[in-house]
Order: structure tokens, then sequence, then C-alpha cells
């Protein structure tokens, strides 16, 4: 059976393989995100099976959520990890992660960061500039360490997804361009202490369309060919993340099929290569995971539009604002009153902190409780103490 969240006696509730969960015990006086484990582990197990005729590791992006719970899980799925600062570096040594199953991506790393990993013998960094390679020359050089590194590409590539998260089209900062592979080639083979492991490219995230994902495959292939004839012996091919969920809908059967095409499609393309296949999802393996619950404050309506003032907003969940991500807001509990269409607003000053415009829902009272779908991925790692509300509690099932 499948874990998620489910509607049943008039309630919203978590299913696992225990049975039915009230949610509304969860709700403490403060908003919360509600985790539910089983639903990553079945995701987990669905790109597993999805790639099993490939060498091939999952190393999930940190990025998207970094409770501890899920991290440990990661751990004990035999997930390796992708992080992106120091910070997270630290936070996966911290749970028990082995340093080898880490991926340093990131394109703005400090000398301090990138020794910090040399020094902790994490797997790979992933550099994203020659000025970053020649970084890591000189700081590999000066403490005599050996470090892996994968080159990020930009493929040139445009997806269609919200601009702020497409990375892989030449007017985005990420990646070395393809022109400047051979220069790349120069200064690894001059480094004494790089050993040049992989080639990959991430091509931006909440990506629905395979065809994108496909091209960006293709273009690696043809790149790891390259530089076979150049003698470079890579060890692996790094697809970066970026399958999306579909936030409308509630159909998570969906979510499945499309992990199981993605797993094809990276068959068909490199069954015959001999080359190990990395993956860094994040979205996809935890969006759907969790639930931000709220109260609501009050309901206003100013003689031209209903608001429905919740005590969450843009601090705990910033993906409305600042992509216009829609999710689902539904009631923990239904109850029989006429539908009202409002906006779902929070309580920062600004006119941007809108959860949701022009809802249809019942209407509520004051004090009622409201979840916010989908909420496990970018919900509580982007969030901030802005306006100083406090952060939402995470509690994990
Ligand atoms: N690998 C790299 C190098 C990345 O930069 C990212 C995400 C991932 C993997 C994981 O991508 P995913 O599978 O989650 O799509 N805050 C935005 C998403 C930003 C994604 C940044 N990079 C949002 O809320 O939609």
């Amino acid at each position: 059976m499948r874990s998620g969240y489910v509607f049943k006696d008039s309630e919203l509730k978590l299913v696992n393989s225990k049975g039915f969960h009230s949610l509304l015990p969860f709700y403490e006086a403060h908003p919360t995100y509600v985790y539910n484990l089983e639903s990553i582990k079945q995701r987990i197990s669905s790109y597993q099976t999805a790639l099993k005729g490939v060498d091939s590791k999952i190393h999930y992006a940190v990025k998207a959520n970094s409770h501890d719970s899920i991290l440990s899980l990661m751990k004990d799925s035999d997930c390796g990890i992708d992080v992106v600062s120091a910070g997270e570096v630290k936070k996966c040594l911290e749970v028990g992660s082995a340093a080898s199953d880490i991926i340093f991506s990131g394109i703005g790393k400090s000398h301090d960061e990138i020794s910090f990993a040399i020094k902790n013998s994490v797997g790979q960094i992933n550099v994203e500039s020659l000025g970053e390679l020649k970084r890591i020359q000189q700081i590999s050089n000066s403490l005599k360490k050996n470090v892996n590194i994968g080159l990020r590409l930009n493929p040139d590539i445009p997806v269609k997804t919200h601009p702020y998260i497409a990375t892989g089209f030449r007017e985005n900062k990420f990646g070395v361009a393809l022109s400047q592979i051979p220069e790349a080639l120069v200064l690894i083979k001059d480094s004494k202490y790089i050993s040049w492991t992989s080639i990959g490219a991430h091509i931006g995230s909440q990506i629905l369309d395979l065809d994108p994902l496909k091209k960006s495959m293709d273009s690696l292939k043809k790149i790891y060919s390259f530089l076979k004839n150049q003698e470079v012996a890579l060890e692996s091919i790094d697809l970066g993340g970026g399958l999306g969920v579909d936030y409308r809908s509630d159909d998570e059967e969906l979510d499945f099929q499309n992990i199981q095409n993605y797993g094809k499609l990276i068959q068909d393309t490199f069954k015959d290569s001999g080359i190990k296949i990395i993956l860094e999802p994040g979205r996809s393996l935890v969006a759907r995971s969790g639930v931000l619950l709220m109260k609501v404050e009050y309901i206003k309506n100013n003689g031209f539009k209903n608001f429905v003032i919740v005590n969450s907003g843009m601090h705990h969940m910033l993906r409305p604002a600042l992509y216009q991500a829609f999710h689902r807001i539904q009631p923990l509990k239904t109850k029989e009153s006429e539908n009202i269409v409002c906006d779902i607003v929070g309580p920062i000053c600004e006119s941007s902190d809108v959860l949701g415009f022009d809802r249809q829902i019942p209407k509520p009272e004051e004090g009622d409780l409201l979840a916010l779908r989908d909420a496990g991925a970018y919900g509580a790692s982007m969030s901030s103490n802005y306006n100083l509300h406090g952060l939402a509690k995470e509690i994990v099932v």
C-alpha cells in the first residue's frame, strides 16, 4: 500500500503500514511540518528498482530537506548524499554518513569549505568553474591530499520550469561551459592530487517533461566518449536531480510512474556503456512526504475580497511567494459550511505573503486548522525568521 495523506471520516489523515493517523494532535499551538518517512522510503525504493539494470547510486540532495531523521533514512537506505555547503557536509557527518558517500556541489565554495571537504576526505567535489578548479588544485597541493572531482557541465539546455530554478542554460550561472572542457583537461592533467572521476549536469528543478533530461544525458554521453579518447578514465556520470511532482494533482501514482519512466530512459541510454550513474534527486523523494499544519487566526472581508489569515506564511514556506508555486491547501477537518473564495495569507508584513490565491474552501472559523500539502521539499529548508515569528516545528512520523 502507498503511504501518504488521504481524507477519511471528514479528516485529512496520514496513512502508513500501521493504519490511518489523525494529524490533529500534531498541531500544538504553532505551525508544524509533519513528515511521513514511509512515503520517502517508497520513493527511494522506486528509484532503486527503476535503476536496477545499471550500476548506479542515488545521492539525496540535502538542500531539499535536511531533517536529521530524513538524513538517517537516506544513510540506512544505501543512499549517498549531495551537499552544497560545509554546513551540510558537517550535518551529514554528524548523522553518521560516510564521508566517501558525500558529493560536494555548489557554485560558490569558499577556500575554507574546500579545505574542510578535502581534509575530511569527501567522496567527490563537483566543480563549477575553472576558477574553482584552480583553487582546488592549490589547496590539494598544499594539503598534499588526493581529491576526486566531478566536472559539472552546463549543456545549454532550456527547460520548462520557473526561470529561477532552471540551471542548465547558457544564461545560468551554473556549470562549466562545454567549450571550456579542453582547458579543464589541461589543468587537471597538471594537478598532482586531483583525480578526475566524474562529469555531470543538473539542468534544473521541478522538471516534468523527460525530453530535456534525455538531451542532457545524450550530451554527457558524448562528452564521456570524447574524454575516453583523451585517456580520461571517468568512473561515473552524474545526472543531477530535477524530477518534479505535479503539485496540483493528488494522484501520487503518477510520481511513481515518472520515476519508472525516467529510470527506463537512463537504462536505455547507458546500459551498454559500463559507466556508473549517479542521481541527485531531492524534491521527487521528499516533497509529498510533508504537510505544513497551520491555524486560522482571522477571516477578513474588506468589502472587496475574503482573506483567511493564518499563523504561517512566507517565512515558513517561501515557494508561493518566490516562484508563484502552487500548493494545495485543505482543511484538516472538513465540516458542513458554505464555500468561500479567499486568499490564504500569512502574518508577514508583505503583500507577497500569500500561500494561495483565490482558493475555494469551506468557510473556516477562527482556530480551525489547515494543511498545506506537498511541503516536504524546500519548505523548512528555505524558511527564515523574518519578522521574528520563529521557525515552524518539525515532526517526523
Ligand atoms: N543537484 C544539484 C546540483 C542541485 O542544485 C539541486 C537543486 C538538486 C540536485 C536537487 O534537485 P531536485 O531533485 O530537488 O529538483 N527551491 C526550489 C528548488 C531549487 C533547487 C536547487 N537545486 C524550489 O522550491 O522549487
